[in-house]
């Protein structure tokens, strides 16, 4: 059942490529230069003429809708806000008509996001739900959706889930921006086509898994760990993060690389790894400023940079190459060496990778 893997993480880490592809089968059409989305085409006005989309979930979904939020935002000029479900559940939030509620989650079953979209539902907003369990209950509840039809995943600490939600939220901007009129033919028909060649990316970034298990070795008893990125992979930080921190129990902290002079690096010194996100779209120059600054303090860089990159290997401790893509596309392959360097590590330190200890797949109560 875990196909030959030791751990269905593991498994479902290696599946990326696969899920991702079976994600945009049927619904990327780059030849022809379209994407069919039916739960988009069937309500296109609304998407079109809504105020805002707000998009709900907690942990890892949340995450993607961090990513999406900058999607949205570059691509297709729509105002987004990310709420943690749990939040924008309790604190009378002002919803109406014009808006647009995306609920994001893999189980389906998370009550904190189902008592959201029952809340935005009440208040006259249009519900959207992004799932991977066929027929659960959030895809029952929201007036449409989009599965990621990334298969089941097992493993508590979610990870293909992640890159299929960010994929199925990246067709939607795409398809949206297009609608707008922000896009030429030929730039959307690029992004189509380049998004079609990420599953043989992330196979690509997957490679880096015996480097990353070295990197692993060195830093596996650490008792605390930074991530930080900007832009797009600001998010990717975060998740790195909390990757790290449920299945190693290490405590991980992820950060927009820029924060770090208002206060957490303070806590850098030579017992502190930093794990950087570099890729060399997407304020580069600035992520490579911030890294000097952390050496400077000697802290241990893990940088996770753009293939060919010379300038931070030379600073940084360690670098793993991802392949080069458009800035927006980077954090499906950014995710991958950090899902990776908290399986290892967690495997290392003897913890149950599969079933962390105190957490639940799904979690039905709030
Ligand atoms: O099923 P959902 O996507 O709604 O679940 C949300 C979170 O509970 C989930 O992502 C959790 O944070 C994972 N353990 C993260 O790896």
């Amino acid at each position: 059942e875990k196909g030959g893997y030791d751990h269905f993480m593991l498994k479902e880490i290696y599946e990326q490529p696969r899920a991702i592809h079976d994600t945009y089968r049927g619904r990327l059409l780059a030849d022809e230069g379209y994407i069919r989305m039916s739960g988009i085409d069937h309500n296109i006005e609304r998407f079109l003429n809504a105020n805002r989309i707000i998009i709900v979930a907690c942990g890892t979904s949340w995450h993607a809708g961090l990513v999406a939020e900058y999607i949205f935002e570059d691509l297709a000029r729509i105002p987004v806000e990310v709420e943690y479900a749990s939040e924008f559940r309790y604190r009378n939030p002002v919803i109406t008509e014009k808006d647009i509620l995306i609920a994001v989650s893999q189980s389906g079953e998370t009550a904190d996001t189902l008592a959201a979209i029952k809340m935005a539902k009440e208040k006259g907003a249009f519900v959207f739900g992004v799932c991977n369990v066929v027929g659960s209950s959030i895809a029952r509840e929201t007036h449409a959706g989009a599965y990621t039809h990334a298969g089941p995943e097992i493993g508590v600490a979610s990870t293909k889930a992640f890159t299929t939600q960010i994929t199925v939220l990246t067709m939607i901007a795409l398809k949206l921006a297009k609608e707008k009129g922000e896009f030429s033919q030929s730039k959307y028909h690029e992004f189509l086509t380049e998004l079609e060649g990420i599953p043989q990316k992330v196979e690509k970034a997957l490679k880096s898994n015996d480097l990353v298990e070295k990197i692993a070795e060195v830093y596996k008893d650490s008792t605390n760990c930074l991530y930080l990125g900007r832009g797009y992979n600001f998010p990717v930080a975060l998740e790195g993060a909390l990757k790290l921190k449920e299945i190693s129990y290490i405590h991980a902290e992820g950060y927009p690389a820029a924060e770090m002079k208002h206060g957490p690096i303070a806590l850098i010194d030579e017992e502190m790894p930093v794990v950087v996100i570099a890729t060399r779209k997407g304020h580069y120059e600035k992520v490579v400023s911030n890294i000097q600054e952390i050496k400077s303090r000697s802290g241990k860089i893990i940088a996770i940079v753009t293939e060919g990159d010379e300038t931070v290997k030379d600073i940084a401790d360690h670098v793993v190459e991802v392949p080069e893509s458009s800035e927006a596309l980077t954090p499906l392959l950014t995710t991958i060496p950090l899902q990776l360097l908290s399986y290892h590590i967690a495997l290392m330190r003897g913890c149950n990778v599969d079933q962390p200890r105190n957490l639940a797949k799904s979690v039905t109560v709030e």
